[in-house]
């Protein structure tokens, strides 16, 4: 049995696509079901559904032999796993964002709003800037608006959030897309496991 860890949400169907490919058969997942553990029609594929953020502690654990998950949660996870594959999708920029002005107006130590805040502290740090941290979980875009930061950062993808509420891209902190996670011990026991991710790589 190989377990798989998905983040719910915009990454999980283009991973579940990528499987299929594979030759996987994943009717199961199709179904719209509150079901947090699924499995695929072999019943060799067990997959679980998590917030983006804890899959790299289900893989880091070893509940899972890999997952799917942004380099954005990655980055900020630290955790110690293999990053295996970058699979292409899910493609976004982590940025500094907020009004034109918002960098050289900001007065005293810079206030920034992010779900982000390692990503944050080290993108200022190796600028030799102190900032203010102000962590948030979600909506990060109005907290420029209503005074809360100066700046946030926070992944950009089409850009429409930014538009709609008349902010803009200042700084670009990296770019970012979906990666293969990888449970070290699993790696060197399962071997259907590593079967798996050579036609993954393939069908990328
Ligand atoms: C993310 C991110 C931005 C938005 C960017 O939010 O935090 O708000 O997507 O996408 P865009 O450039 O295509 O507009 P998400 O939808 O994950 O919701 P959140 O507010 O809970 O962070």
């Amino acid at each position: 049995m190989i377990t798989v860890a998905l983040a719910k949400g915009r990454l999980a169907q283009k991973a579940t696509e990528i499987l299929e490919k594979c030759g996987l058969k994943l009717d199961e997942l199709k179904i719209e079901t509150r079901k947090l553990v699924l499995y695929d029609n072999s019943g060799q594929f067990k997959f679980v559904f998590v917030k983006p953020s804890d899959v790299p502690t289900y893989v880091e654990r070893g509940v899972a032999d890999f997952g799917v998950v942004g380099k954005d949660t990655l980055l900020e996870a630290d955790r110690d796993i293999y990053e295996m594959l970058d699979l292409k999708f899910g493609k976004c920029r982590m940025c500094v964002c907020g009004y034109p002005d918002s960098l050289t107006n900001a007065g005293g130590i810079l206030k920034v709003g992010t779900k982000y805040d390692k990503i944050t502290k080290e993108y200022f740090g190796a600028k030799g800037k102190t900032i203010d941290v102000i962590k948030l979980h979600g909506s990060i875009e109005l907290a420029p608006i209503i005074g809360l930061a100066d700046v946030i950062v926070d992944i950009v993808e089409s850009g429409k959030t930014l538009e709609a509420n008349g902010l803009q891209v200042l700084e670009e902190v990296c770019s970012c897309s979906a990666r293969l996670v990888v449970n070290r011990v699993s790696l060197k026991t399962k071997k259907g496991l590593l079967e798996l991710l050579e036609k993954i790589k393939e069908n990328i």
